[in-house]
């Protein structure tokens, strides 16, 4: 079986029985983005804990994503993948590495990949700006859904490399 052929088995496996899918009621922090060329959306909730040796790390993360089916399969991968990470180890993961239990996507799917590191960096710079108990209301008063905040949309916009992600929120 050639690399496509297993990665696109992957992502249908991954995409037939999704992890983490759905809000997350009690996050730590949320953050959703849009792209203009595709106009899918993904959106990513975060809840973190301590650890016994005092680490704050990722407990649990969740998704949801309107539109592609890749970017499900690789939000699923992703959010298996973060829990028990810090937030400085989060930071370091890319979209590869985000989607590395999928194998490689192809080339029109790379982007796909990268809503999903683009939702997870929001949510990390949402926790990072502030941990404080209004930062968490606000995550929590922002679990509107997606289609409601496609219709606010507008914001300013994350570029990086040829991928133009809109920050949804704010
Ligand atoms: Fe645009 Fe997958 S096709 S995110």
């Amino acid at each position: 079986m050639s690399d496509s052929d297993n990665t696109e088995q992957k992502i249908n496996e991954a995409i037939a029985n999704p992890k983490n899918m759905g809000e997350m009621a009690d996050a730590d922090s949320v953050g959703t983005v849009g792209s203009p060329e595709c106009g899918d959306m993904v959106r990513m909730w975060l809840k973190f804990k301590e650890t016994d040796e005092g680490k704050k790390v990722i407990d649990r993360a969740s998704f949801q994503s309107f539109g592609c089916q890749t970017a499900i399969a690789v939000a699923s991968v992703a959010t298996e993948l973060l829990a028990g990470k810090t937030v400085e180890e989060a930071q370091q993961l890319e979209a590869t590495d985000l989607s590395a239990d999928l194998g490689p996507l192809p080339p029109m799917k790379i982007h796909c990949g990268q809503m999903v590191e683009g939702a997870l960096r929001e949510a990390l710079v949402s926790e990072s700006s502030e941990t404080s108990g209004a930062e968490i209301d606000s995550a929590e008063e922002r679990n509107d859904t997606l289609l409601d905040s496609f219709a606010a949309a507008p914001a300013s916009n994350l570029k990086k490399g040829n991928l133009k992600v809109v920050k949804l929120d704010e």
